[in-house]
């Protein structure tokens, strides 16, 4: 079917939202308005979720003291996560994270952190894919996001989930940052699609 003027555009800023989005790890004090956020959420919400379960929940944090506290609190479980891994093979150096002064949440002014029951299959996919529109949005709005694995196995201690609202029978998925970018942020290198198999 030929594309008509109209979706040749929308292609193209999808694409260009895309090809913008970097992990952006400095970024001002600027706060994000609460109408800002729900732009994103509702971003968000537009994934595809399998058996239509939208299985996601969401926690925002915009307070710098909260934010700071969890980060010293995830940074020695990540880096002992880390040494178990690097015992299996991997290799990555994670120095920083023993540094008192690196946060984590690299001070952008807002964590959100997209939540679900894994109750099924696809619930984590449902999440991660939320995670990624909700990037996209920012990116179209001019904001800085960056995906914050680091913070997952902190956010699941039982106590901070208390203290989070995120109920018993609900997991941590997909935390992600969003604020103002202090700066540019050049774009990381990808390889070449490695494809196994195409039959025409
Ligand atoms: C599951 C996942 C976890 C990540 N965890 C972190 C993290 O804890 N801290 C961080 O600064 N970046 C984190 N990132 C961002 C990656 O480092 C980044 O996507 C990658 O280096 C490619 O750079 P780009 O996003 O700018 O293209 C994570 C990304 C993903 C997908």
């Amino acid at each position: 079917m030929p594309l008509t003027a109209l979706d040749r555009s929308l292609r193209k800023n999808t694409l260009e939202a895309i090809n913008a989005r970097r992990s952006v790890r400095s970024y001002r004090p600027d706060e994000l308005e609460r109408s800002t956020i729900q732009t994103l959420l509702e971003a968000a919400v537009r994934a595809p979720t399998a058996m239509h379960e939208e299985p996601w929940a969401f926690v925002v944090i915009q307070d710098q003291a909260l934010l700071k506290r969890l980060s010293d609190l995830a940074k020695p479980l990540f880096v002992e996560e880390a040494r178990h891994r690097t015992v299996h093979g991997h290799s990555h150096s994670f120095d920083h994270f023993t540094r008192p002064d690196f946060n984590i949440f690299h001070g952008a002014d807002t964590l959100i952190i997209i939540c679900a029951r894994p109750t099924s299959q696809f619930v984590a996919a449902d999440c991660w894919l939320a995670a990624e529109n909700l990037m996209l949005a920012a990116t179209a709005a001019g904001l800085g996001s960056c995906v914050i694995g680091s913070a997952v196995a902190a956010l699941n201690i039982h106590k901070v989930k208390a203290e989070l609202g995120i109920p018993d029978d609900y997991s941590a998925i997909a935390p992600v940052v969003v604020g103002v970018p202090g700066g540019e942020t050049t774009a990381t290198s990808r390889k070449e699609p490695k494809i196994l198999f195409w039959k025409k």
